[in-house]
Order: C-alpha cells, then structure tokens, then sequence
C-alpha cells in the first residue's frame, strides 16, 4: 500500500517528460603538440523531443565537434550529455548522423547501402518491405538497383537519409548535410527533410553554416562563438510553418538575425 507522498512522488515522475537531449556545462580542450585548443566550454542546451534545433556560428568554433560528442565519437573534457535521461558514452543506435559528404558503400547498390544497418535483424521479406518503404519515402522508388556513382550528389543524401532513418533513431544529427548540393536541390533536399520530420517527428539537430537554411527550418536557433566555442544565441523562429522565402515575415526576421549577430 503506497502512502500520500509516494503516490505524489510516482505521479509526479510519471507526468515529468524527460528533455531528448540535455547538455550540461559541457566542454573539450584538443590536447597539441605545441599546447592545447579550448574548442568548448560550458556549453547548456536542452532540447525537448521532436524539436528541430539548428546550430550556426563561424568556422572553427567547435559545431563538429558538439555534434561528435553527442554522438558519443569522443569523449567530453567536463560536464554530460544526457539523451532521454542517459548519460551518452558511446555512439548508440538512438543517434545517427549524416554527414556534408556521405560515404555510402560504393560497391552496394541504393537499396543495399540502405538495408545495410538493419539487415541482420529482419527476414528477406521485412527488409524487401522496409528498404522499399524507405525508398519511397526519400523519393527513390525506382533507384534501388542503382549504385552511388550512377546518382546525383542530391540523390546520394537523399539516400544517406534514407540509410540513417530505417534504423529510427531518436535524435536525428545532422553536420551541414547539404552543405555540397546547388541552391535548388539544397531547397527540393530542406522541403523534404521537413516533410519526413512531420511525419516521423523525430528530434533533430542540423548544423548549417547558413542562416536562410536555418531560418527555414528550425525551431530554435542556436549561434556559437569561437575561442572558445560557447553558446552565444538562443533564438525561437516565430513565423509560423510551411515558411515562405519570398515572404516580408522571413525576410524581417532574418535581417533582424543578421542584424543581431
Ligand atoms: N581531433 C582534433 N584535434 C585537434 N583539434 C581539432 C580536432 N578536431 C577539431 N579540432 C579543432 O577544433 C576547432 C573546432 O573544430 P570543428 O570542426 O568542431 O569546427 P566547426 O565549427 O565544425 O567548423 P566548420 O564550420 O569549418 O565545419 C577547430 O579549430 C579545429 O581545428
Ligand atoms: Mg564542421
């Protein structure tokens, strides 16, 4: 028989949601030859499931390196990651990310490179099913068979996407994945990145060196510094959704951003 408070207690807990992502005072010093690099330091951020976060901020002032970590490819210096309550130590299959370049299996057709994470864990049938289903939902239904040099660089991520989104990972990060693509593929590649989020909501964390990139999707923007890399911005995106480029709304806002930073 539980008494007052422990009910309280369990109720409480039950009703609290846990953030995605939770940092706290995180840093990383890069130990050289010839001394060491301060690439993060204190960084806070929290993110709450299926927001769409994008990060900005010049050259060199540790971007990468923030998405490396909560990747769990390397160790912090101090402070955690948490993702839904646990403490990140290595990579895990609740986090994938995609690259500016992605290296897809060169020797395995689209389907193939797609089906490649998740193939020991289903039958012939389900994988067919799912790589089919995946394929679709980028917009390759026919391209299957195809090899990565027979596709465009936009196909290629579009298969990236494809690869990282059959495994269904809570946290989606992604380090200026269309950063290599022309302007109007990089907007058929934003469209589509937004329509799958809709629909699979998933949490993502999308680097971009672009602010018209990010004033199109994100929720939040955060802007880093460099020496060290510090959080400098927190900003909500108040223009309501699908978001219009050529509308006065984006175009205030964004100069307002440019205009802050
Ligand atoms: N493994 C490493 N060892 C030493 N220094 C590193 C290492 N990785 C990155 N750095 C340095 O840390 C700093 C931050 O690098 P990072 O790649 O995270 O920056 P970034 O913000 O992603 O830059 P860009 O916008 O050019 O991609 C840079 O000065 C870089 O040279
Ligand atoms: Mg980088």
């Amino acid at each position: 028989m539980k008494t007052p408070l422990q009910l309280i207690q369990t109720g409480s807990a039950a009703g609290t949601k846990q953030p995605a992502l939770a940092i706290d005072r995180l840093s990383k010093v890069f130990h050289m030859e010839d001394g060491y690099l301060n690439v993060l330091q204190d960084i806070c951020l929290t993110i709450s499931e299926g927001e769409l976060v994008c990060i900005s901020g010049p050259s060199g002032c540790g971007k990468t390196t923030l998405l490396k970590l909560i990747a769990g490819f390397m160790k912090p210096g101090g402070g955690t990651i948490r993702i839904k309550g646990r403490t990140v130590t290595r990579p895990g299959p609740d986090r994938c990310v995609v690259f500016q370049e992605d290296a897809l299996f060169p020797w395995l057709t689209v389907a193939e490179n797609i089906a490649f994470g998740v193939r020991q864990f289903m039958g012939r049938r389900q994988l067919n099913n799912e790589v089919d289903r995946y394929l679709e939902m980028v917009g390759l239904g026919s391209f299957g068979k195809y090899l990565p040099r027979e596709i465009s660089g936009g196909m290629k991520q579009r298969v990236a996407l494809a690869r990282v989104l059959i495994l269904q990972p809570q946290v989606l990060l992604m380090d200026e994945p269309f950063g290599a693509l022309d302007a109007q593929t990089r907007e058929e590649m934003q469209n589509l990145l937004l329509s799958l989020w809709e629909k699979l909501s998933h949490t993502i964390i999308f680097i971009t060196h672009d602010l018209s990139e990010a004033v199109t999707l994100a929720d939040r923007i955060i802007i880093m510094t460099r020496n060290p890399g510090r959080i400098q911005a927190d900003i909500t995106v108040p223009l309501p959704r699908p978001r219009k480029k050529e509308s006065d709304a984006f175009h205030r806002f964004y100069r307002e951003l440019r205009s802050r930073l």
